[in-house]
């Protein structure tokens, strides 16, 4: 059995990418003394290294990795060790050209950047499994070996590939899926504009069409893409474990809905030892701390609530959006630590030492241009010390409130064109709930929506729009056996083939909500409605209005204007020893926080008063006790209410009553008891 924790590391994680082939010998000394300084715990080594470990096909040269491994196995630093399968040196794709991934459009991709990779390549795959034998042959027992780091980012920057091997590759994939060509025939519903096939030879990567192709071959490619890439990633998790037995493999995962849409992480969550994600702050004026909360519940949940690792984050600004802010003073431990409250084992980033050349020059580092007489490098040094105080919330599991349904194959879905509004986004609907959510200090686990809810007591399901027949059972079981769930238009409508259930909208959620829905009436950019209840209740909605006809469900909120004024908004049914909620249109933050209040107050939740909206309270419990984060992301001294009294680990001192939480400051108390 592999480990699941990385070998030899007594710490939380600290550190980051370590690319030291970037700078000459007498640096990477002085890097191992600034670690140490900084209290390093782990770095990640050799992620893009391919080209200078085998400069010639079947010519090694380990002796650089060898003397970094050494150096830091001396200081005490333990290494995440790249297989650098993401990047294949120049030589291997002059020999094999056609290993560079082609786009829809026929065009092929150029070497000279990175992440262009064909997963259905033979010669990739083998050129692959060869560098990731000697690696492992290597330095399978190094004694500074902590785990292994597998390729990285999959199913970045290239989603898919629609080359001649991934063609003869996509019908092995279908034969095995479907058996027969009239099987795919019939999933994708192929009697539509005359696309039948007799013979699964026929059948192609859906590239460039003249006006929308089939949607179930789209859903399927990208099923397929994803399957693919993960094949590579097992044939390499293989030689590993066989190679260097006892040593978790994982690959760093970007689990943040803005950051990579292309892997069924669900999937993915089951083959690595040790889940870790990489998240970057999107500065688009949205409250990033929402943002990075949500990446991380969404990563403890691919890790079924087992600790995971912030693999990659950036000590201060990116270099890769159209702006680029630096961190605010205190954000960068903010941020480490709020990934910590939500079940990391540490903070790691990107990346050590800023480079001076290449691509991400302008990317912040650890050590920074400026070298160690900056701000940056002094927050480094103080959140070391902060990760040092926390260590023993090692193993603990962050505790969660609710549930929301996620499933990224909905999502892929309800991506397909021609639907009906564009102004309608899955994610944005899953972005809103999360916020609503967090606004009211309710920590989500998210979860697929054929597993197990018995024991939430609130599921919400944003827009799922794919749902298996065994989801709506699922999800029905759950509501008479006395759940409450909140679900949002758009759900239930089409099964795993991209084809819409039999009967009236919404198929399999049908009997659970007490209602159909006739029709859908999408609004116009920028109209908006009103929707009206008991007490004088009125809220704001847009985008989208649906023709709802109760079968059993009351309604709650009436639309007031529009096409469907006086039908029902949003309605709640009775089920069983349960409750189901229906909102059929996209309510702005009021009526969604109201909506959330009154499913909450179903769910027998208790409201957290007091409490700031941009204050974060999240628990980590386990066998070392019970640990209360406090994250004051606002400008503005706080209070925090403790259920108990405790020990306040980051100044040492005790903390009873209401813990007082300076502005911009992170508390972590060990309740007694
Ligand atoms: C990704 C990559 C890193 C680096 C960072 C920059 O997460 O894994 O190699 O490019 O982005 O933000
Ligand atoms: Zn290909």
């Amino acid at each position: 059995m592999p480990d699941t924790t990385p070998r030899g590391l007594t710490r939380l994680a600290f550190g980051g990418d370590y690319n030291p082939e970037q700078w000459p010998e007498d640096v990477w000394r002085e890097d191992v003394r600034l670690m140490r300084e900084a209290g390093v715990s782990m770095v990640s080594v050799g992620i893009f290294s391919w080209a200078l470990l085998e400069p010639a096909p079947g010519e090694y040269d380990f002796g650089w990795l060898d003397r970094v491994l050494d150096l830091l196995h001396e200081g005490g630093v333990r290494v995440d060790l790249g297989t650098p399968t993401v990047v294949p040196p120049v030589w291997f794709y002059r020999a094999h050209p056609e290993a560079l991934p082609v786009r829809e459009d026929g065009t092929r991709y150029e070497f000279g950047s990175r992440g262009a990779i064909c997963h259905s390549n033979a010669d990739y795959r083998a050129a692959a499994a060869n560098i990731t034998t000697r690696l492992a042959e290597r330095y399978g027992d190094h004694p500074a070996l902590a785990m292994w780091h597998v390729h990285n980012e999959y199913g970045v920057p290239v989603s898919a590939c629609y080359c001649d091997s991934c063609a003869a590759h996509f019908r092995r994939w279908l034969a095995t899926a479907y058996g027969t060509v009239d099987a795919v025939n019939e999933a994708w519903g192929t009697a539509f504009w005359g696309q039948r096939y007799t013979d699964l030879e026929q059948i192609n990567p859906p590239r460039v069409t003249p006006t929308v192709g089939n949607p179930g071959q789209a859903l399927d490619y990208r099923r397929f893409a994803d399957a693919t890439a993960r094949e590579n990633f097992r044939m390499e998790r293989d030689i590993l474990h066989r190679l260097s037995p006892g040593v978790p493999v994982t690959t760093n995962f970007m689990t943040a809905l803005s950051q990579c849409d292309s892997l069924d992480y669900w999937a993915w969550g089951r083959e690595v030892d040790l889940v870790t994600n990489d998240h970057y702050l999107i500065t688009d004026g949205r409250r990033t701390h929402v943002n990075l909360a949500m990446a991380a519940d969404l990563t403890r949940s691919v890790a079924g609530g087992a600790p995971w690792l912030l693999l990659e984050h950036s000590p201060s600004g990116v270099n890769w959006q159209p702006r680029n802010p630096a961190k605010a003073p205190g954000q960068m431990a903010r941020n480490s630590l709020a990934h910590v409250a939500r079940g990391s084992e540490g903070a790691m980033f990107f990346q050590w030492r800023q480079s001076r050349r290449g691509a991400e020059k302008f990317h912040s580092a650890m050590v920074p241009h400026g070298g160690t007489g900056t701000r940056v490098w002094r927050e480094v040094v103080e959140l070391g010390g902060s990760l040092d105080a926390l260590n023993e919330i090692r193993g603990t599991r962050t505790v969660a409130d609710v549930a929301v349904l996620w499933d990224w194959q909905s999502w892929w879905a309800q991506n397909l064109d021609w639907r009906p509004s564009e102004d309608h986004n899955a994610r944005e609907r899953a972005d809103a709930f999360y916020e609503a959510l967090y606004d009211r200090h309710l920590t989500v686990d998210f979860v697929h929506p054929e597993a197990d809810l018995s024991a939430c007591p609130l599921v919400v399901v944003p827009a799922l729009y794919l749902m298996t027949e065994a989801a709506g059972r699922n999800v029905t079981r759950y509501v008479e056996n006395g759940g409450t769930l909140v679900v949002s238009y758009f759900s239930g409508i089409v099964d795993e083939h991209d084809a819409v259930h039999d009967g009236a909208y919404p198929g399999p959620l049908r009997d659970a909500l007490g209602l159909t829905v006739e029709e859908f009436s999408p609004l116009l950019q920028g109209e908006r409605v009103r929707v009206t209840g008991p007490g004088g209740a009125e809220f704001d909605a847009d985008v989208w209005t649906e023709f709802v006809v109760p079968h059993g469900a009351e309604t709650v909120w009436t639309y007031a204007d529009g096409l469907t004024a006086g039908r029902p908004a949003v309605t709640r049914h009775r089920l069983g020893e349960g409750t189901a909620w229906y909102v059929s249109t996209r309510l702005g933050q009021a009526g969604l926080d109201a909506l959330l209040g009154r499913a909450a107050e179903d769910a027998g939740i208790a409201p957290r008063d007091g409490l700031p909206r941009d204050v974060e309270v999240v628990r980590r419990t386990g066998e070392s006790g019970t640990f209360l984060f406090a994250i004051n992301h606002t400008a503005t001294d706080a209070k925090v209410p403790l259920e108990a009294p405790g020990t306040e680990l980051l100044t040492g001192e005790r903390a009873a009553g209401r813990l007082a939480l300076p502005a911009g400051a992170v508390r972590v108390v060990r309740l007694d008891g």
